[in-house]
């Protein structure tokens, strides 16, 4: 059994999520539930990201203290969760106690290490992202700095503060950016490799005074300071694991860590939190698994483009989570953006979980009905659809081993167009007691629905309910093991989209 530990990025609760915090959530989801289908002991940590400036003024416009302000938000997110059937083992909060003692300590760490000084700041700054921005990185329009991702006017500040001594990792980051592949597609790594060697690695500012930014975690030593959110935020994942509260359980799972983040927030996870880790003798995450961005008509989805698409309308539209779940996974991409207007998701949910899935699910189980009074006995099977059963089995568990949800879910759907044609090539309906055909059916979609389990759990569960079949790890049953079926009734899983 091997262990397996997945993250999200933990969200800013400034506003619900939307369809692209979704699509790194649900496949993040869909790894999480894979994992534990094939036996691991698997941990799955999401949460919301509540310190900083950007909160500070959004609970403030709203005439709220941010506590209530993220109290409440916390909850919307865990709404939108449950409404997309997302199984995380822990929401984390970085209000919560744990977290808040873990940053005071990661820090004074690194602070007696000497690897915090003070010294003055001044440059460009983007609340949005909580970040600043340097020459050449920002755009300018009508004269002025702007936000290269959220078109804003960036604000000049000028200040004492505190720096972590980035620089000092230039050359671990080199090397393990290049010798080892963390990071996923590698294409991303080249990426950072291609900042370093332009700019260097530049020491980086780690907190905040209090005047401007009092939500935040004090400095342990500086009350006139809160430490910086990004510092703050990537702690979430050590904290999740257990770092400080039980060290047996945090080895464990951070030998296996996986992080999932969009290419937006690709230098924090890279530059600073590996250095971070370097700093405080841990070791670098397992893998770093970073996706492209959800686009609508053109631009990056998000508040601030204006062209949002809200989680509920989504789900509604694709009636309901299982439906949601399919099509975010399905064109989920690592690789490069995804267009989401237009008729085409309609197309691959129609096409195939109607279609393909849904239909072979209502024929089988109404010509088993019909045919055999529901009691299929396993009295052979046939050849070809049990070589394409094992083939499709390896590689489905090649693509997911590789983060390739999208591939994977292609084999299965590939292979479920090979059990349907075989329904019109030997057709059942017309012999008097079809036990091959319908056996051999009947093993493909039990094996078809496991696979699909951690994308569609409901169907799935349904779908094993109907046709009397367990979920169960699929790599250690053989096919043709089951002795027989007892199917109950022929479920309609999916209706058309028009
Ligand atoms: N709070 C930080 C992350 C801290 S992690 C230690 C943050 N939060 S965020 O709310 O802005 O979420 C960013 C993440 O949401 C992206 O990295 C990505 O995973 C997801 N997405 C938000 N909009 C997206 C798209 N339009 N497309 C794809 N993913 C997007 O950054």
């Amino acid at each position: 059994m091997g262990v397996f530990y997945i993250t999200t990025p933990i969200y800013y609760p400034n506003a619900p999520p939307h369809l692209g915090h979704a699509y790194t959530t649900v496949y993040a989801d869909v790894l999480a539930r894979y994992h534990r289908l094939i036996g691991d002991d698997t941990f799955f940590l999401t949460g919301t990201d509540e310190h900083g400036l950007k909160l500070q003024r959004v609970a403030e416009s709203k005439g709220v203290h941010p506590k209530k302000f993220v109290d409440e938000m916390a909850e919307v997110y865990k709404y939108y969760w449950s409404m997309l059937d997302i199984s995380y083992d822990r929401f984390i909060r970085t209000t919560d106690e744990d977290h808040e003692e873990v940053v005071r300590r990661a820090i004074m760490d690194l602070y007696k290490k000497g690897l915090i000084y003070r010294a003055k700041y001044s440059g460009l700054y983007c609340v949005d992202c909580e970040k600043f921005y340097s020459e050449g990185e920002y755009e300018v329009i009508d004269g002025k700095p702007h936000c290269p991702i959220h078109k804003k006017p960036l604000e000049y500040l000028e200040e004492d503060t505190y720096y972590f001594k980035l620089s000092e990792f230039e050359d671990y980051l080199r090397r393990l950016l290049s010798e080892k592949d963390i990071v996923y597609p590698e294409q991303y790594a080249r990426e950072v490799l291609g900042k370093i060697e332009k700019e260097g690695l530049r020491d980086v500012s780690i907190a905040r005074p209090k005047e401007r930014v009092w939500w935040g975690i004090p400095l342990p030593w500086d009350e006139g300071y809160t430490v910086y959110v990004w510092f703050d935020a990537l702690l979430n994942y050590i904290t999740g694991a257990g770092y400080l509260i039980d060290k047996e359980r945090f080895e464990k799972y951070w030998s296996s860590v996986h992080h999932v983040i969009g290419k937006d927030i690709l230098w924090f996870h890279t530059a600073i939190w590996f250095s971070m880790l370097k700093a405080l003798d841990i070791p670098p995450p397992r893998k770093l698994v970073v996706h492209a961005f959800v686009v609508n008509r053109g631009l990056k989805m998000g508040k601030s483009a204006g062209n949002i698409i809200a989680i509920e309308d989504f789900v509604e539209h694709y009636h309901g989570s299982d439906g949601a779940r399919y099509i975010i996974a399905r064109i989920f991409n690592l690789h490069k953006d995804v267009e989401v207007s237009g008729e085409q998701l309609d197309t691959i949910y129609n096409s195939e979980l109607v279609d393909n899935y849904g239909n072979l699910v209502r024929r089988v189980g109404v010509l088993a009905l019909r045919k055999l009074n529901g009691r299929v006995e396993n009295r052979g099977m046939d050849g070809r659809v049990e070589k394409a059963l094992s083939k499709m089995l390896e590689e489905y568990r090649a693509s997911m081993n590789s983060y390739e949800v999208s591939r994977a879910i292609g084999v299965v759907m590939d292979f479920l167009g090979e059990a349907n044609a075989y329904v019109n090539q030997t057709r059942p309906w017309e012999k008097k007691e079809p036990y091959e055909e319908l056996y051999t059916l009947l093993e493909a979609i039990k094996y078809a629905t496991i696979t699909l389990s951690p994308v569609i759990p409901r169907s799935a569960d349904k779908t094993a309910k109907a046709l009397g079949f367990d979920i169960v790890n699929p790599f250690t049953t053989s096919i043709g093991s089951q002795k027989e079926y007892v199917v109950k009734e022929a479920p309609i899983l999916f209706k058309k989209i028009k």
